[in-house]
């Protein structure tokens, strides 16, 4: 049933390529010039008066859902908040039925994010889940939502549900913008063809990647801590990043925005400490550049995602690996990618049990 791989996880890594087609199918109607999803149509005025959009999640949902937030504030330019389902069930939130709330949960059974999407229906906010598992609690909760297709997925580590739950936030991002006027015609044509491309590209990063990250992992197996850094839409990539590998490695991993590094973490940061930096060609490359250099003039190893192509960076790492240029809305997706098998890579040759991490559950059904 692992289809020939060691690990479900290393499978659910590699079928992300069709995992990704899969939720996009049917939605993502290119030659028609539409996103269909009957969820966002069916109450589009809700969506597009909503005073502000709050999403609810844990680990890697909540992850998902910050990316979600850099995306529909940046592309349909309405206030989003993330929170942790257990922050705000527990600390009197403000909610009113002018909110909409987003569940993103792959199990659907998370027992926070449940109680927390009851406290705010009580409150009649109406409620939209982004779920991998049908009729799961959290589905059945909800005023509506969207699927993702991922497929079942039995790696306690959260792969291509992730990168499905940023397909839809991305097609709810560019189809809300769409109907409020945010972005031109033109600009939703082009975000429909190169989000269209995504899944060929997320394959040419497996392709390309890893055999290269099997070889970084191999220099850094020994390590007891790691530093995830990024900027913009790369900010939660760095944060899941650091998931990925302390989850299943059990090495201590830390990610945070670039800039907040000078406020702290830039006091950890010697010859042993590896920093992995998400730094595409994209918005804020200078910044994140100027952020490399300070890690290298304390000595700090640097691994970098850099875009294909860009020497400038791959000049200053220790290892840099590439992905194809893309704009910075998709970058997320692909740049999880390497950092996936990075994880992968060192848990395995750790020797610990890839699928079943110890003291963790796929679905955390209690608080
Ligand atoms: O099923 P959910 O998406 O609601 O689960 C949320 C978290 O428990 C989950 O993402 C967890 O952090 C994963 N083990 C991360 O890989």
């Amino acid at each position: 049933e692992k289809g020939g791989y060691d690990h479900f996880m290393l499978k659910e890594i590699h079928e992300q390529p069709k995992s990704i087609m899969d939720t996009m199918r049917g939605r993502l109607l290119v030659e028609k010039g539409i996103i269909q999803m009957a969820g966002i149509w069916d109450y589009q005025e809700k969506f597009l008066n909503a005073k502000r959009i709050i999403i609810i999640s844990c680990g890697t949902s909540w992850h998902a859902g910050l990316i979600g937030e850099y995306l529909i504030e940046d592309l349909a330019r309405i206030p989003v908040e993330v929170e942790y389902a257990s922050e705000f069930r527990y600390r009197n939130p403000i909610i009113t039925d002018e909110d909409i709330v987003i569940a993103i949960s792959q199990s659907g059974e998370t027992a926070d994010t449940l109680a927390a999407l009851k406290l705010a229906k009580e409150k009649g906010a109406f409620i939209y889940g982004i779920c991998n598992v049908v009729d799961s609690s959290i589905a059945r909760l909800t005023d509506a939502g969207s699927y993702t297709h991922a497929g079942p997925e039995i790696g306690v580590a959260s792969t291509k549900a992730f990168t499905a739950q940023l397909a839809v936030l991305t097609m709810i991002a560019i189809k809300l913008a769409k109907h409020k006027g945010t972005i031109s015609k033109e600009k939703f044509n082009s975000l429909l063809t190169e989000l269209e491309s995504i899944p060929v590209k997320v394959e040419q990063v497996i392709k390309d990647t890893e055999e290269q990250v099997k070889k970084i992992a191999e220099l850094y197996v020994n390590v007891n801590n790691f530093l995830y850094l990024g900027r913009g839409y790369n900010y939660p990539v760095a944060l899941e990043g650091a998931l990925k590998l302390k989850e299943i490695s059990y090495i201590h991993a830390e990610g945070y925005p670039a800039a907040e590094m000078k406020h702290g973490p830039i006091a950890l940061i010697d010859e042993n400490m590896p920093v992995v930096v998400i730094a595409p060609k994209t918005t804020h490359y200078d910044k994140i550049v100027s952020n490399i250099q300070e890690i290298n003039s304390r000595k700090g190893k640097v691994i970098a995602i850099v875009t294909q192509e860009d020497s400038q960076v791959k000049n200053i790492v220790s290892q840099a690996i590439e992905i194809p240029a893309v704009s910075e809305y998709f970058v997320p997706i692909l740049a999880s990618v390497p950092l996936q098998l990075l994880a992968y890579d060192i848990a395995v040759m750790r020797g610990v049990n890839v699928d079943q991490p110890r003291n963790l559950a796929k679905s955390v059904t209690v608080e």
